[in-house]
């Protein structure tokens, strides 16, 4: 059995879980899921990252202690993902005492193999983000994340050594040991280790209180991100449960967006590589959604919030929607025309209509029993490769993290059921008395409608779930046509999609 160890981001408590948050865990989900169904050891981890002035000065304005804030907010993120059927396998947050037990450790390490030491910083750090920009990535001398410019700061700080790891960083990058996904994303990675470089880098605040103390001086608190990055290990066990450690590290794929991958590709392995651990064997990048072309963010008051959509369109048509719509590593523009046209097209007529059909003739034509048959026609044989083919397109294209081209190769199986309904026409064969046919024609309908429940599995869960209802079944088969039993019954349901 191969094991699959899948990591989001953990979410700045701080902001309100929006469609952008929800791309990347839903991307992760339908990893997870699709590994699970395929019998892999799966372990899927998401969470929140909790410290630094950002929290401590909202919840300051919430008249709250710091943690009291963090229980209260990052609740929502995982009201959120419940919502949205996220089957994570752990939240894990910041401030839970197994992670910061596991950074203080790690501190520990670090200092204690000789890759920290005391220095003077002096730089341009944007408090939105909580840190330092050089010069050439300000734009107009301004954070391009926040549009403000950044304060002159300077402190005593601890250092890590981060220098040190840049040509062993950037060969485990050209190797392929640490593989950056898609190609302009390693390319951008590489040509700045090659051209600039790392300096080393200030990670400890002496200003900052809510954050990990350094247990050497317990006056500075830990960077945030050397903090946050540490979750993907502490989260599955380092080094309080080294068995599940072993079992699921390196991870086998990080997802974020293309805004943090700077800090993924060079601080995260850095510190990994003076731990002597593994690097996660893939960061998958992808791109930004903007809202009528603008950044989404709770202060822009921008943010489109997934629940709200789930309301009306379901969760599992916000989940179709954002991985068909855009390509995984290109940026997008969040419309909710385009959503509400393919919540119509793509699931209301082609998928919903599909099913309600096809058992609504089984019942009607046969009582709602199905009868056994081989696909013995041209027409069935191709409704039945086409079908079976779907499921290694879809698995070649996942692999390549290319949801919207996994799910176009499962549409073409379903639009090819409901051609083979339109050509087969069951209603003429009723009419014309040839249940013969039409007993070979609706076992391969039904067949057909069993494939798909298990092909849409990990991207719409409940709507997979509701169709194996239908079709009378706890679990489908494998991918091998002739899995509806003779004499199986099934009933239409409930519409899956109703048009809006
Ligand atoms: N807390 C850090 C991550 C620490 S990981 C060790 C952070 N958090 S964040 O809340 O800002 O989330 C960043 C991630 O959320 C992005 O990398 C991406 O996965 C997702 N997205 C947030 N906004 C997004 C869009 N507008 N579009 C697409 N994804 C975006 O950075």
């Amino acid at each position: 059995m191969a094991k699959f160890y899948v990591t989001t981001p953990i979410y700045y408590v701080n902001d309100v879980p929006h469609i952008g948050h929800s791309y990347t865990t839903i991307a992760a989900d339908v990893l997870a899921r699709l590994h699970r169904a395929q019998g892999d050891d799966v372990f899927f981890l998401t969470g929140t990252d909790e410290h630094g002035a950002k929290v401590a000065e909202s919840a300051a304005k919430a008249g709250k202690s710091p943690q009291e804030f963090c229980d209260d907010v990052s609740g929502r993120f995982r009201d959120v993902w419940r919502l949205l059927n996220i089957s994570n396998d752990k939240f894990i947050r910041t401030t839970d005492p197994a992670h910061v037990s596991a950074v203080t450790k790690m501190l520990t390490e670090l200092n204690d193999r000789g890759y920290i030491y005391k220095g003077e910083y002096t730089g341009l750090y944007c408090v939105g983000c909580e840190r330092y920009y050089s010069r050439d990535e300000l734009v107009d001398g301004k954070c391009p994340l926040h549009n403000k410019e950044p304060e002159i700061v300077s402190e005593e700080t601890y250092f890590f050594k981060l220098s040190e790891f840049n040509d062993r960083i950037l060969a485990a990058i050209e190797s392929g040991e640490l593989s950056i996904e898609p190609e302009e994303r390693k390319n951008e990675i590489t040509s700045f280790l090659r051209l600039e470089g790392l300096t080393d880098l200030a990670m400890s605040r002496s200003k900052v209180e809510w954050g990990i103390p350094l247990p050497f001086d317990p006056s500075h608190t830990a960077y945030v991100w050397v903090d946050a990055l540490f979750n993907y290990v502490s989260g599955v066990g380092w080094p309080a449960d080294m068995a599940m450690f072993n079992r699921f590290w390196p991870a086998d794929v990080e997802l974020m967006a293309k805004d943090i991958l700077r800090v993924h590709a060079t601080i995260w392995p850095a510190m990994l590589l003076a731990l002597e651990l593994p690097l996660p064997k893939r960061l998958v990048i992808h791109g930004f959604f903007t809202v009528d072309g603008h950044k989404m963010s709770k202060s822009l008051g921008n943010a489109i919030d997934p629940a709200a959509l789930a309301m009306t369109y379901t969760a599992d048509g916000i989940r179709y929607f954002i991985l068909r719509e855009f390509g995984f590593g290109q940026d997008g523009d969040f419309s909710v025309s385009r959503l509400n046209e393919r919540y119509n097209k793509d699931l209301a007529n082609d998928l919903g209509n599909l099913v309600s059909r096809v058992l609504a003739m089984v019942e009607k034509y046969q009582n709602g029993v199905v009868a056994a048959a081989a696909a013995d026609e041209e027409i069935d044989r191709s409704l039945r490769d086409t079908v079976l083919n779907a499921y290694r397109s879809r698995d070649t294209a996942l692999e390549r993290v290319a949801f919207n081209d996994a799910l176009a190769a499962v549409w073409q199986a379903v639009s090819e059921a409901n051609r083979y309904v339109d050509a087969t026409a069951p209603w003429a064969l009723d009419k014309a008395g040839e249940t013969k046919r039409l007993a070979v024609v609706l076992y391969n309908c039904v067949e057909a409608v069993h494939h798909i429940s298990a092909l849409i599995d990990p991207f719409l869960p409940e709507t997979a779930a509701k169709t194996r209802a239908m079709l009378g079944i706890a679990a489908t088969g494998p991918a091998v046509w002739g899995q509806t039993r003779d004499k199986a019954k099934v009933t239409k349901g409930e519409s899956l999609f109703p048009r809006l």
